[in-house]
């Protein structure tokens, strides 16, 4: 979550780095190859307990000593029930799916605000953060980047909630939501200059939604399986992918069942520099998600 001339920056380090994404929408997935300027315009540190539904996976970056290992994020996720987060399909499309194929590789951390840690890698609950394996990374069957950009995790224990971690529920009803919503991320921050590696933190930042005729006027296409956000200071960036877009105030009847009236209405997904940024529709996906996580 940075500032929009900072992303223009991000890009273009991007297109040299070794896995350059030449699709024309470029998602938005964390790999250790960008680098950022730790700049936050209107995206704001997130305090404890703001948004205790999102989670970081994670993967092993290196090795620090015999048992432990630093763990760097490479996707957001949302947690929609005790096992379950929910997060973008191109999350694990790099080198051929590989952690589709591995996700044992893979962690979930929820309640934790830093993107680095040392960790061993176990199943662990403290007061500050929960770690997860996974157990099993189910991708849209028709997805293909950006359509369909959505995938269920199911983590080995299951979350104990309490302040700091805590589910929120996906929206159900297919329509406009506020035009005021806020999405959050540990998108990637560190310096291009000398590489230094600099602890970034959780961000939330306020997001601008068009509604659904506008964007597929901007899109010149159906994006009635979107939600797209234009931005005028914050704005989701790399290692933001897969995670959540929150709206307060919908007239979704699902919000009112939640404890702290919010609802999951996107998952971070990928933007196109002359138009808008991109967020799969939950809503759209009401019953594979069904399907593929039960109810809670
Ligand atoms: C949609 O576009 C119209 C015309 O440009 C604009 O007046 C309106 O504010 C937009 N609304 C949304 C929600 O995007």
């Amino acid at each position: 979550m940075i500032n929009v001339l900072t992303f223009i920056l991000i890009f273009l380090i991007n297109n040299t780095s070794n896995e350059p994404d030449n699709r024309i929408i470029t998602t938005l997935k964390y790999s250790s190859k960008k680098y950022a300027r730790p700049t936050v315009v209107n995206g704001v540190p997130a305090k404890w307990g703001q948004v205790p539904f999102i989670v970081s996976i994670k993967e092993q970056l290196l090795k620090v000593s015999k048992l432990k290992k630093m763990w760097s994020n490479i996707c957001g996720g949302t947690i929609i029930g005790p096992i379950k987060v929910l997060t973008a399909a191109h999350c694990f499309e790099r080198k051929n799916f590989y952690y589709k194929k591995h996700p044992q590789k893979l962690r979930v951390v929820a309640g934790e605000f830093l993107t680095e840690l040392i960790h061993t890698g176990n199943t662990d609950t403290t007061d500050k953060c929960q770690w997860r394996k996974i157990t099993k990374i189910s991708i849209h069957p028709e997805f293909y980047f950006p359509e369909n950009d959505i995938a269920v995790v199911l983590v080995n224990e299951p979350w104990i909630f309490k302040e700091n971690v805590d589910y929120i529920l996906p929206a159900r009803r297919n329509i406009d939501y506020p035009l005021g919503c806020t999405a959050a991320g540990f998108g990637s921050i560190a310096d291009a200059m000398n590489k230094q590696r600099i602890s970034p933190v959780l961000l939330i930042g306020q997001m601008f939604l068009l509604s659904k005729k506008n964007c597929s006027s901007i899109w010149e296409m159906n994006m009635d399986k979107f939600i797209c956000t234009y931005s005028y200071m914050s704005d989701i960036s790399y290692g933001d992918s897969g995670g959540p877009l929150i709206c307060k105030g919908t007239k979704d009847p699902t919000e009112r069942q939640q404890k702290k009236n919010a609802l999951l209405v996107g998952v971070v997904s990928g933007k196109n520099f002359d138009k808008t940024s991109i967020f799969t529709r939950v809503a759209s996906f009401r019953q594979w998600i069904d399907k593929e996580a039960p109810t809670i």
